[in-house]
């Protein structure tokens, strides 16, 4: 199966992941990629894996009318909700293998937590440094290792312990590219000269333990692999390992640290 077909949501799961998650996890992240890659009024900007276009949209108003925002995605239900949101942008679909954009077009190319579900990073990233200007910026946020996450490292324990090691491996994508060093060579190899990278501490929000589980779990190929009683386990122990990130009415604030890494093609 091609990475485009592994994408394919439904447009209510493409609604679900703009009410829910954007405002949960990822909206935290746009202003700092932004911030970093230093967008300018008048700049021509790419959202790379733009989902439903959170980083396009407060991209969109740091450039101005005299810029330019495209938001490019494989899946057509996020898009729909991206063009939603804002008709006003232009939102292509594309797989990030294979930009649909010619050499050099943009002045800031964003990838916002997605870059660990690439099948080919590297060919990614080039594709990215492609479409940049010569003295454009590429930036990209990802999740930083499981190793530096307090709340998930305890739910893969949990996955771990009620469904055994293999099923928890399942989990890892989001966090597979958490080696700074790693990833830093990755951009070289790809032809991008890193200029900046720092680690930000951020919070991803759900409303109850078992939102946290269900997304983590159900968004995963591990709900595939797991039976009825082991998802039930696991959510039980879920809420007690993770009762220290439960506030007032059950609410779950997680922390969530992420790498923001800005580079220049060489
Ligand atoms: C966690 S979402 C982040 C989306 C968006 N950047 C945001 O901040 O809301 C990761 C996205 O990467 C996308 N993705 C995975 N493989 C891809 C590919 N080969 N090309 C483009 N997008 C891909 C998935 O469809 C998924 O929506």
């Amino acid at each position: 199966m091609s990475s485009s077909e592994t994408f394919q949501i439904s447009l209510e799961a493409a609604e679900v992941y703009e009410s829910r998650f954007v405002p949960g996890i990822f909206a935290e992240w746009a202003p700092l990629v932004i911030e970093a890659a230093k967008i300018r009024r008048g700049d021509a900007v790419l959202d790379v894996a733009c989902g439903t276009g959170i980083v396009a949209r407060i991209a969109a108003e740091q450039v101005g009318s005299d810029g330019v925002v495209v938001g490019t995605h494989v899946n057509e239900s996020m898009l729909a909700v991206a063009r939603r949101v804002r008709p006003d942008l232009e939102w292509h679909r594309g797989d990030v293998a294979d930009l649909p954009f010619p050499s050099e077009a943009f002045d800031a190319v964003l990838c916002q937590m997605s870059l660990m579900f690439f099948p080919d990073r590297l060919r990614a990233l080039a594709e990215m440094a492609r479409v940049t200007t010569t003295d454009g910026t590429v930036a990209a946020v990802v999740p930083a290792g499981i190793g530096d996450q307090p709340a998930y490292g305890l739910l893969v324990d949990v996955v771990t312990n009620e469904a055994g090691p293999e099923a928890a491996s399942l989990m890892e994508a989001y966090w597979s590219c958490g080696d700074l060093d790693e990833l830093s060579g990755w951009f070289t190899a790809a032809g991008l000269r890193v200029v900046s990278r720092r680690t930000h501490l951020g919070t991803a929000r759900f409303g109850s333990v078992e939102e946290l589980v269900a997304t983590e779990v159900e968004g995963a190929p591990l709900i595939d692999r797991i039976d009825d009683e082991t998802y039930r386990r696991i959510r039980e122990s879920a809420r007690t390992a993770l009762r220290p990130f439960v506030g007032a009415g059950g609410a779950v604030a997680a922390p969530l640290r992420g790498h923001i890494l800005v580079a220049k093609p060489i």
